[in-house]
């Protein structure tokens, strides 16, 4: 089952999907909304889901106080609230079953406040607490659950936040990477640059490390400055 908002993408990704031999079912569907949410979960109702990629997000850059409020507000329902809807749901059918996997989009800006990206790295803080403590609670019942942080990634994320990224990783880097840890362990830091900062920033106190994920955010956006 392949979830966004526009729809072509998907019949287009569930063509190429077809051409591998993987049947795919395109639901077109906001996350944003409770509309959403519920059209989604009423598709999951009647089919046995196996792996939950929870992905949908978007995140911003720049001063929270210029940031408009209602697309901040939007990134918490989209990122924290449509993927713990629909966690819920398909947890309980895994538990069930005694098997499954959650798989949770978290971010190398999860693990501390981000300046200039604050709200973003918050959404991405809570996603990564409700794996760490998921992956726990649901082992018991054979449920493996990943939270999958990375750093910069060569997708449609930068051009919608308005971000420069250089060194951004492949994308089939991080899911081949995501993948290969789903049921060893409850985090992975996909990529080189997530590793690079993860390691060489995971000794420093946390306010330092804010700082410094500050300055990464802030060249990121110095393309604006003209
Ligand atoms: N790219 C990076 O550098 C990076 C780094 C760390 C973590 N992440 C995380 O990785 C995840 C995937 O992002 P990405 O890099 O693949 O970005 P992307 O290319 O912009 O993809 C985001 C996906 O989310 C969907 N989406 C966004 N808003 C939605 C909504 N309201 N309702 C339904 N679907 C929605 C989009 O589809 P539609 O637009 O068609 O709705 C699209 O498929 C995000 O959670 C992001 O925070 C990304």
């Amino acid at each position: 089952m392949l979830v966004g908002r526009r729809l072509e993408r998907l019949e287009a990704q569930s063509k190429s999907c077809a051409a591998q031999g993987v049947e795919t079912l395109a639901v077109a569907a906001d996350l944003g909304t409770a509309d959403g949410i519920r059209a989604v979960i009423a598709e999951t109702e009647s089919t046995e889901v196996g792996l939950y990629f929870g992905a949908a997000g978007y995140g911003s850059a720049g001063s929270f106080c210029d940031l408009p409020i209602d697309d901040e507000l939007s990134m918490i329902d989209v990122n924290c609230r449509a993927l713990t809807a629909l966690a819920h749901p398909l947890a309980r059918q895994m538990r069930a079953r005694g098997r499954g996997g959650l798989i949770l989009m978290s971010s190398i800006v999860g693990f501390q406040g981000v300046p200039h990206s604050a709200n973003y790295a918050a959404t991405k803080a809570y996603v990564q607490s409700l794996a760490e403590g998921l992956a726990l609670e649901l082992k018991p019942d054979d449920v493996d659950v990943l939270a999958s942080a990375p750093g910069p990634v060569a997708t449609g994320f930068a051009r919608r936040a308005d971000m420069a990224m250089s060194g951004a990783a492949e994308p089939a880097t991080i899911a081949h990477e995501t993948l290969a840890a789903l049921g060893r362990r409850s985090t992975v830091r996909p990529g080189t640059q997530s590793k690079l900062l993860g390691y060489g920033l995971g000794a420093l106190p946390r306010a330092l490390r804010s700082r410094i994920l500050g300055q990464v955010m802030r060249g990121m956006t110095k393309h604006r400055d003209g």
